[in-house]
C-alpha cells in the first residue's frame, strides 16, 4: 500500500492535462510507442478526439520506480464538473496543470476549491513553458498570491516536447500520501466506492471503483449497500488504460469490475461495493460511505425526431446513451406543435450539444431540438411546489403565486481593460455583484450572481467577443429565487406555437419578443401567402413582423421542363426539408427554434 499514489489531473480547459497524461503514459512505458499513435489516449470518444477535449474522466495505472501509480485525467469544461468532484474523491492528490502562457483561469480556481474541500495534495505544474509567450515568473508569483503555494512547489513543463515531465512523476511519489485506509467493522470487511460507470455494449456494465478496504477476488459474489443489489465480479483488473484483468484489487488502489449489470442506473456512481468480512457482518448492518449527491440536470429541451417514424429508434437511441450518462434524464413528451418527442435533461449547453451530435451520428437521427430552458419552481395557490421543465406546462398566471428561477454564482476572470464591457454584460443579465479583486496588475477576478437563465442562452458567446476571447468563466449553483416571471408566447401565421414558448423576466421581454420576432423573419422561409410573426405574454401583442408573400409560384416555371432536373430538384428539395417541421402552412426550420437563445 504504501507504493501506490492516487492522483487526477485537473486544469482549466485546454491547459493541457491530456497532452500531459499522454507523455506520463509514454515515461512509464504503459503503451508500447506504437499504440500511442493518436495523440491525447484517454481521450477515448470519437467526439473527445474530434473536438480536442475531454467529456469523461478516464482512469490509467502505471508504474514508476516501484510505485503503482493510478492517474484519473478530467474534463475542463465547467458543464462537466461533477465528473471531477467525482475523480477527487477517489484520489489523494492533484496535478494542477496551469498554462505558463495564460495563467489562472476561472476554473482552475473552481477546481482549486474543490481539490481543498477534500483535502488533496496540490502539484501545480506550469505547463507551455516552450512557447515563446510563456510567462513563467509572473504566473509563480500568481500561484503564490492567490492559490496561497509557495512558488518553489511549482514544476516548469512541457507537456508537449517532454521537457521536466520525469519531475512530475518524481513528484506525485515524494508529496502525494499513500492511499488513505478505512477501519472496517470486521477484518477483511470489503468496501470500495464506485467513481464511474460505463455500459459496455458486450459485457453490460463495468463500475470503476477505488477500494478502501479489503480486497476484491474475480468470481466473488458483491453487493451495492445503496441498491442492495448482488453480483458476480465477472472480472477485475486494471485501466491501462484499456481493460487489463488481474486477480485481485487490493485495498488503496483504483481498478474496474465486470458487474453483468444491465444499466449504469443499477450500479449508480457513490454507491459502496461491499462483502462481508471475518467476523460476518449482516447486509443490513453494513454502512455505506458517504456517497456523491446525485447529479440533476440544469437544462432541459425537447427533443423530436424530423420524422415522426423514428420516434421509436430516438426512444431506443436515448434509452441506450443514458445506460452510460446518468446525467442525461428523458422523459416522454407531447407537442401540440412537434408531435411525439422527449424532455431531455442536460448538465449544460455543451452536454446537450454533445447528446445531439452522438444521437445524429451514433444512431443517425434527424432532429429537432427546441430551445432550452432551466427548471423553474411554481408555487401554486394551496402552497405546493411544482418543478417545471418545460415553459409549455406553465398555469396561468391566476394559478401560482411565484415563479422561482435558479441561480448561480460566476466567476469571471478577465484583463483590466475588458473589465468595463464585461460588467456591462453581467449587469445587462440582471447580475448582482458579489465581489471585484486583481489577480496581478493585468487581470481581474469578478465574482457575480446571476440567473442561470442568463448564461444559458449566448453569455458564454458575449464574453468571449467582449474580450476577444481573453475573459474565462466558471459557475456554480446556488439556489432558486422568485422574479418577476413572464411566459412569451410565439404566434406564428396566427397560429400558437408552444415548442417556441419561453419565460422570460418582465423587464427583458419586450426587447427579447422585437428581436425574437426579426429573427425568425430572416430563418422562416416564404411562402405564396402572407405569414404573420408575433410574440405575446398572455393577450397582449409585444411585437409582430410580417413575411411577404412569393409574387409567383416559383415551380410553376419548371413544370414541363427537363426531367432529370425536375427530379433533381425535388430530391434537393426534400433533403432541405429533412430538419424542418411542418406547422399547417408553414415550415419551421430547426434555427427556429433556437432563434430564442441568440440574443441581441
Ligand atoms: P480539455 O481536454 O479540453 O480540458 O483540454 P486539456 O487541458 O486536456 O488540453 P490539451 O492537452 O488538449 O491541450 C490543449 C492544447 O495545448 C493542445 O493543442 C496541445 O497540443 C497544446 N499543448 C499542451 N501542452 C503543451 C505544451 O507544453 N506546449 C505547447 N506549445 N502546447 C501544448
Amino acid at each position: 500500500m504504501k507504493h501506490i499514489r492516487n492522483f487526477c489531473i485537473i486544469a482549466h480547459i485546454d491547459h493541457g492535462k491530456s497532452t500531459l497524461a499522454d507523455r506520463l503514459i509514454e515515461l512509464t512505458e504503459t503503451l508500447a510507442k506504437r499504440d500511442m499513435k493518436n495523440a491525447q489516449m484517454l481521450d477515448t470518444m470519437e467526439l473527445e478526439q474530434e473536438r480536442g477535449i475531454t467529456i469523461k474522466l478516464q482512469p490509467v495505472r502505471m508504474n514508476w520506480r516501484e510505485h503503482q501509480l493510478n492517474l484519473i485525467d478530467t474534463p475542463g469544461h465547467a458543464d462537466f464538473a461533477y465528473e471531477v468532484s467525482r475523480s477527487l474523491k477517489a484520489c489523494e492528490g492533484a496535478l494542477l496543470v496551469i498554462d505558463a502562457t495564460q495563467g489562472i483561469e476561472a476554473q482552475t480556481l473552481a477546481n482549486v476549491y474543490q481539490a481543498l474541500e477534500q483535502n488533496l495534495t496540490l502539484i501545480p505544474v506550469l505547463n507551455k513553458i516552450d512557447l515563446p509567450a510563456a510567462d513563467p515568473e509572473r504566473i509563480k508569483e500568481e500561484i503564490e498570491n492567490i492559490l496561497s503555494i509557495p512558488r518553489e512547489e511549482v514544476i516548469e513543463i512541457s507537456a508537449k516536447d517532454g521537457t521536466n515531465c520525469e519531475a512530475v512523476l518524481d513528484a506525485v511519489i515524494e508529496r502525494i500520501p499513500a492511499p488513505r485506509v478505512l477501519a472496517s467493522a470486521s477484518e477483511g470487511e470489503l468496501k470500495a466506492l464506485i467513481f464511474d460507470s460505463v455500459f459496455d455494449p458486450y459485457r453490460g456494465v463495468v463500475i470503476y471503483v477505488r477500494v478502501l478496504s479489503g480486497r476484491i477476488t474475480k468470481r466473488e459474489t458483491l453487493y451495492l449497500l445503496g441498491t442492495h443489489s448482488k453480483f458476480e465480479a465477472l472480472e477485475i483488473g486494471c485501466l491501462k488504460p484499456k481493460y487489463s484483468p488481474t486477480p485481485t484489487i487490493e485495498a488503496g488502489e483504483i481498478g474496474y469490475i465486470v458487474t453483468g449489470l444491465k444499466s449504469v442506473r443499477e450500479a449508480r456512481v457513490g454507491d459502496t461495493v461491499w462483502q462481508s468480512g471475518t467476523p460476518k457482518t449482516e447486509l443490513k448492518a453494513a454502512i455505506a460511505l458517504p456517497g456523491y449527491q446525485q447529479v440533476t440536470p440544469f437544462v432541459f429541451a425537447g427533443v423530436f425526431a424530423t420524422d415522426a417514424d423514428d420516434y421509436p429508434a430516438l426512444r431506443d437511441a436515448l434509452e441506450k446513451l443514458s445506460l452510460n450518462d446518468a446525467a442525461l434524464t428523458y422523459e416522454p413528451e407531447q407537442s401540440g406543435a412537434l408531435g411525439f418527442g422527449f424532455r431531455c435533461g442536460f448538465l449544460g449547453l455543451l452536454h446537450m450539444e454533445i447528446v445531439q451530435e452522438r444521437l445524429e451520428r451514433e444512431y443517425d437521427l434527424d432532429l429537432i431540438i427546441t430551445a432550452p430552458s432551466v427548471k423553474y419552481e411554481v408555487v401554486l395557490l394551496d402552497g405546493t411546489v411544482l418543478q417545471l421543465s418545460n415553459p409549455e406546462a406553465l398555469p396561468e398566471p391566476a394559478a401560482y403565486t411565484e415563479l422561482r428561477e435558479p441561480w448561480v454564482q460566476v466567476e469571471i476572470v478577465t484583463p483590466k481593460e475588458y473589465l468595463g464591457a464585461v460588467l456591462e454584460l453581467v449587469t445587462a443579465r440582471r447580475g448582482v455583484q458579489k465581489n471585484l479583486s486583481f489577480l496581478d496588475s493585468e487581470r481581474a477576478l469578478v465574482t457575480y450572481e446571476l440567473p442561470l437563465a442568463a448564461i444559458v442562452t449566448d453569455f458564454y458567446d458575449k464574453l468571449k467577443s467582449a474580450t476577444s476571447g481573453y475573459a474565462s468563466l466558471g459557475y456554480e449553483h446556488l439556489d432558486f429565487r422568485a422574479g418577476e416571471l413572464v411566459k412569451l408566447d410565439v404566434l406564428v401565421a396566427g397560429e400558437k406555437i408552444d415548442a417556441l414558448s419561453f419565460i422570460v423576466h418582465k423587464s427583458e421581454s419586450r426587447a427579447v419578443g422585437l428581436s425574437l420576432t426579426k429573427k425568425l423573419k430572416e430563418i422562416i422561409p416564404r411562402a405564396n401567402f402572407v405569414i404573420s410573426i408575433q410574440a405575446a405574454v398572455g393577450a397582449t401583442i409585444i411585437a409582430r413582423e410580417t413575411i411577404s408573400a412569393f409574387r409567383k409560384d416559383v415551380t410553376e416555371k419548371l413544370y414541363g421542363g427537363d426531367v432529370t432536373r425536375k427530379n433533381k430538384l425535388l430530391k434537393k428539395q426534400k433533403a432541405g426539408k429533412k430538419r424542418a417541421k411542418q406547422f399547417g402552412r408553414v415550415s419551421l426550420p430547426q434555427e427556429a427554434f433556437l432563434a430564442v437563445l441568440k440574443r441581441d
